[in-house]
């Protein structure tokens, strides 16, 4: 068996290249992870997902403990083994997917009480029982239950809920069981106030983790703000250990991620733009309702080499999404996928190189010029 191991290749700046170890498979990084909330990276088979060369992909507990249950995975041989996804899964705890839920919630120290969106029954999520459902569910990467504050709040608000998650850090940790090849991440909370994140980090690195993720970002703070958050924070973390931004973000966001040393991203972005008709390029975002694409031959990308972009023109997409034809969102987003994983290879290959900040100022230089 594989110990569960990041190892580091190369360093350009604070910028890292390495390789995730785990049960079920190596990972390259950086890496970005599509989004299986439910079990299933929407409109794509998981051999298409392979084919965009994704390494480790997400599932949520909170919508897998609701529907189909997590005794339901396990006996259906555990998440890999139904969604027919062999490689590593990362598991997010619940705690971010219940915030959003508003007024359906009730917070306690203990954790936190909640009503289904699906048909409103109650249920209950702390540290012990999230940690648990992740573990039935047989996730690669189990993340700590915390919560997550919407930003702008006041810093004392930001710090009782980061002391609270890192109370729930340590009961996450006693209730993870240790197996080979399988970790268990951390989460740095405390908004963007630099001396939240600094006692975050030290009280998560004092309990050890195979892994640290930064969350409570991407909240509505603005990319400024993010980015300075990750500069105080990035390097309080250890250097062995693989770093994940929680819920970033757009291929601008990853490439400032990946320059302030972060290994890890997943956002819903590329697939949920895909069912929206707005594609990913080297050369910024489409929108391929616009009338402009009715008549256009080309394909979406001239680098891409996915189904979309071998096989179709932009015209045709314009079509299947004006017609509101499944196919639309299931090439689209297998198109924002391939792209964001040519990207990350593309990061990659310059940190190996010791070039990224020549290929950085490339990769934004054509996105801020336009279509071809
Ligand atoms: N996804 C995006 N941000 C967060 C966060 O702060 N915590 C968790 N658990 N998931 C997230
Ligand atoms: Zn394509």
């Amino acid at each position: 068996m594989t110990a569960f191991n990041w190892r580091c290749e190369a360093v350009d700046g604070r910028a890292r290249a390495g390789v995730l170890e785990t049960a079920h498979g190596p990972v390259a990084t950086p890496t970005f992870m599509p989004v299986g909330t439910v079990g299933t990276v929407k409109a794509m088979t998981m051999d298409a997902v392979r084919s965009t060369g994704a390494g480790i992909v997400l599932g949520n507990t909170y919508h897998l403990m609701l529907r189909p249950g997590a005794e339901r995975v396990r006996a259906l041989g555990g998440l890999h083994r139904m969604m027919d996804w062999p490689g590593p899964i990362l598991t997010d705890s619940g705690g971010f997917q219940v915030m959003s839920l508003g007024a359906l919630r009730k917070l306690d120290q203990d954790g936190v009480t909640f009503q289904s969106h699906i048909d409103g029954s109650k249920h209950r999520l702390d540290p012990e029982r999230s940690t648990a459902i992740q573990h039935a569910l047989d996730a690669t990467i189990t993340m700590c239950f915390d919560e997550c504050p919407a930003l702008p709040a006041e810093a004392a608000a930001i710090a009782a809920s980061m002391r609270l998650s890192m109370r729930w850090a340590a009961r996450s940790r006693e209730a993870f069981v240790q197996r080979e090849g399988y970790g268990q991440f951390g989460i740095v909370q405390g908004g963007v106030e630099p001396e939240l994140r600094a006692e975050s980090a030290k009280a998560l690195c004092e309990i050890g983790f195979e892994g640290y993720a930064i969350g409570g970002l991407a909240v509505g703070e603005g990319q400024e703000l993010m980015f300075a958050t990750l500069d105080v924070t990035t390097p309080l973390l250890p250097g062995d250990k693989p770093r994940y931004l929680m819920g970033v973000g757009t291929p601008d966001d990853l490439l400032g991620g990946v320059e302030r040393g972060v290994d890890m991203f997943d956002c819903v972005m590329p697939t949920r733009a895909g069912r929206t008709a707005r594609a990913y390029t080297e050369r910024g975002t489409l929108n391929l309702r616009n009338a402009r694409f009715a008549t256009d031959a080309r394909p979406i990308s001239p680098d891409c080499d996915c189904l979309a972009c071998s096989r179709h023109s932009r015209a045709y997409l314009h079509h299947l999404f004006r017609a509101d034809e499944i196919l639309g969102p299931m090439l689209l987003t297998w198109h924002n996928l391939a792209y964001y994983q040519r990207m990350m290879r593309g990061l990659r290959a310059a940190i190996v190189a010791g070039d990224l900040a020549a290929h950085g100022a490339a990769l934004r230089a054509a996105w801020a010029q336009g279509d071809w």
